[in-house]
């Protein structure tokens, strides 16, 4: 009888935990193809340790990395060093990565030094700008470089990964495994009622609520204080709104938060919140205001305007289908667009059109029908 090929499924942070843990599911489901091993660099941990719960991963490895404040060096070393002894005493078939994070690009220098296979989900996003957003842009493109099944969600995706030189024979376009967790979560979310989330409880939601999410290392500083002042100027000027921002854990975030926004009166800091009651409170928001990359993806699907806190995107498709803009780092474009959105109905119609141009919900089935016609 044939063995069964391993794979091993490597990742870090609350996002790829997001994005892969439907893949991983597909992956048990068909065990009597693969073996399937997970292994946690902890890059994160209390953010990813909640979605792990949430979705029942069982890890096999987690090298419980993060330190407080980390390093990009110090992180990166750390991760090359933990997950090459994983796979020298595992010796997997296939490594597989997600996204752009520190793990994914340090995984999968890992794998290759090994001479070992990966396949790469969400690849070929791309800003073209090296420095925005940061490090990321660079993470993902040495990812590429190493990668032998790239997992592209959408068609302008591998777009891009052709102009850099990839052999289209290597390139799939799947769709976002974002959108198979975040429709999980909201046929789940049909049968429950606010009061089951006590991060929650306090929240009026007969108010209109802006929700607020950043944590990106280029705004750090002089950006984050731009979005906290445009922040307040927000909350002051629409009295009647509610600001609910869950803080990220990053103190480069949360102390310039806490410093200028603690104590406005519509503003409620909370603490990042488990998916479901997040994507709870993206259902019931009127707009959305992040710099991240997740939600960029998830907003369209539910109709929810997003304004995007950032100079550059690597997800052009929502703004293309115009229910994405991008408003920069600067206090005054961002209060200015927001109050747009905020006046004027007819605006914010042309944004709130629920659409779906990163998926359909069926993104982790056709990557494990590829990997099932691939390796052997
Ligand atoms: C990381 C990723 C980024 C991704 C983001 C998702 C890198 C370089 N950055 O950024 O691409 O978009 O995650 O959120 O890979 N911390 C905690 N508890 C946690 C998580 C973080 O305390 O559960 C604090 C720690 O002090 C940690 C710091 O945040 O040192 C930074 O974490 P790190 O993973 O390096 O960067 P992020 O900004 O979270
Ligand atoms: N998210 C969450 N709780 C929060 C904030 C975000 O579960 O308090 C989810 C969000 O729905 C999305 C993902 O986390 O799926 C985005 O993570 P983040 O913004 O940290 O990273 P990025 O997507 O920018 O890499």
């Amino acid at each position: 009888m044939n063995k069964r090929p391993k794979i091993m499924v490597v990742f870090g942070t609350r996002p790829e935990a997001i994005k892969l843990a439907p893949v991983i599911k597909k992956l048990e489901e068909a065990k009597h193809k693969f073996k399937t091993i997970v292994c946690v660099t902890a890059q994160h941990r209390e953010m990813l340790d909640q979605v792990l719960r949430l979705f029942k991963i069982k890890v096999k490895y987690d090298l419980d990395l993060m330190r407080h404040n980390q390093s990009l060096s110090g992180i990166t070393r750390m991760i090359l060093d933990g997950v090459t002894g994983v796979l020298k005493s595992e010796k997997p078939d296939l490594v597989m990565v997600q996204g752009d994070t520190t793990t994914t690009f340090a995984s999968s220098l890992a794998a290759f030094y090994q001479q070992i296979k990966i396949a790469h989900v969400e690849a070929g996003l791309r800003t073209d700008n090296k420095y925005s957003p940061f490090p990321e842009e660079i993470n993902r493109r040495m990812t590429s470089v190493v990668t032998d099944y790239h997992f592209a969600p959408t068609n302008q995706s591998k777009e891009n990964l052709l102009c850099e030189g990839v052999d289209p024979k290597k390139i799939f376009v799947t769709g976002n495994t974002v959108i198979d967790t975040l429709l999980m979560t909201v046929g789940m979310l049909k049968s429950l009622k606010v009061e089951k989330f006590k991060e929650l409880r306090d929240i009026d939601f007969s108010k209109k609520i802006i929700l607020v999410t950043g944590h990106r290392r280029e705004s750090f500083g002089e950006g984050f204080e731009n979005i906290c002042r445009a922040l307040k100027k927000i909350a002051d000027i629409n009295r009647n709104l509610i600001i609910i921002y869950p803080v990220h854990l990053n103190p480069n975030v949360k102390k310039p938060v806490h410093r200028i926004l603690g104590k406005v009166e519509n503003i409620r800091l909370i603490n990042p919140l488990n998916y479901k009651p997040f994507v709870y409170l993206m259902e019931k928001s009127y707009l959305i205001l992040t710099d991240s990359g997740g939600i960029q993806e998830e907003a369209p699907s539910l109709g929810k305007p997003v304004l995007v806190m950032r100079d550059t995107t690597e997800r052009p498709e929502g703004i293309k289908s115009g229910t994405v803009r991008l408003v920069g780092t600067r206090e005054k474009e961002i209060a200015r667009e927001t109050q747009k959105l905020m006046d004027s109905k007819k605006e914010y119609n042309r944004m709130s059109r629920a659409h779906n141009p990163y998926g359909d919900g069926k993104a982790s089935k056709r990557i494990l029908t590829i990997l099932e016609k691939s390796i052997r």
